[in-house]
């Protein structure tokens, strides 16, 4: 399997072929490319290569697979530009865009090992309108398939804590949080706590709460505690059953997740606990 990876890693055209023919060749084979990434991603390789592992052998160690597979994989992610190797000593390095995976490795883990089996089955997804998730997970939601491994939480977290951080800046300038100092806010489907935990650092008045799924709030507390967001309460819970009593509440990607059958049952869990001249922010 790895042989047939590495030689479709290679650039394609190896008979005539329009353009046109090759980059879409190019990129129903792109998959390929993402799995090998994210599997050299999820097995830390490039953070032992910064650390000093820079033998096939010791990189083998270090990821804990036998070295003939470490070797065909770094060929393969050799040629997309991720490692190099010196032919006279045999060593391999970081290339830029390899070092670049370092800060970004939970989002890489997420998208090529936690959300790619449910691509699997768009085709079902497609005809049904249904969720996929048995087929793809075996559970009913990717979350309750995410929630039987600490490891897949902590990961899943840090993904989402470091996508919306980088609109945390905009969010906390362009809005008038202060319009809500001594309410109740409630960051629903808030994961770390990342958001509500900002806004409230700067808005002390406001109280916050994150609200998310019990496993994930277990650990969105031990990183919150670390982050200095003093007040800030966590609570465990589904969305589809109730959500915190609040005059705000905040929904930040949540809403494209679910079926619109789903999107009722959450919003009515908001509607349920929002005060009457509530705020709901999507
Ligand atoms: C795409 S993430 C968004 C996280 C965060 N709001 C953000 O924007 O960074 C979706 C969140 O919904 C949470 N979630 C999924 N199912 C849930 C449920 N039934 N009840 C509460 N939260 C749930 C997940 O654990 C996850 O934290």
């Amino acid at each position: 399997t790895v042989s047939v990876l590495y030689w479709r890693l290679l650039p394609l055209p190896v008979w005539p072929m329009s353009a046109a023919t090759g980059e879409v060749l190019a990129l129903a084979a792109s998959f390929q490319q993402s799995f090998a990434l994210a599997t050299a991603v999820e097995l830390k390789i490039p953070e032992a290569i910064r650390d000093g592992a820079t033998t096939t052998a010791a990189i083998a160690t270090a990821a804990g697979i036998p070295e003939d597979s470490a070797n065909r994989l770094l060929r393969a992610l050799a040629t997309i530009g991720f490692f190099e190797q010196d032919h006279a000593s045999g060593r391999w390095r970081n290339t830029e865009k390899g070092e670049a995976t370092i800060a970004v490795r939970d989002t890489i883990v997420h998208l090529g090992k936690h959300c790619a089996p449910g691509w699997m089955h768009l085709t079902d997804a497609l005809k049904t309108q249904r969720h996929v998730a048995q087929q793809a997970y075996g559970h009913d939601t990717m979350w309750d398939w995410l929630v039987q491994d600490p490891e897949r939480v902590a990961t899943f977290n840090a993904n989402m804590q470091l996508a919306t951080t980088r609109l945390t800046d905009a969010l906390l300038t362009q809005y008038d949080w202060s319009q809500y100092n001594g309410k109740r806010l409630c960051d629903v489907g808030g994961g770390r706590g990342h958001l509500v935990g900002s806004v409230i650092k700067k808005h002390p008045e406001i109280k916050g709460v994150c609200f998310d799924l019990p496993e994930v709030v277990a650990e969105g507390k031990q990183w919150a505690a670390a982050q200095g967001f003093d007040g800030l309460t966590f609570e465990g819970g589904s969305f589809f059953e109730r959500v915190p009593n609040a005059e705000v509440i905040t929904l930040g990607h949540i809403i494209h997740d679910w079926n619109n059958d789903k999107c009722l049952g959450i919003l009515e869990s908001c509607r349920n606990a929002i005060a009457d001249d509530g705020t709901l922010i999507i």
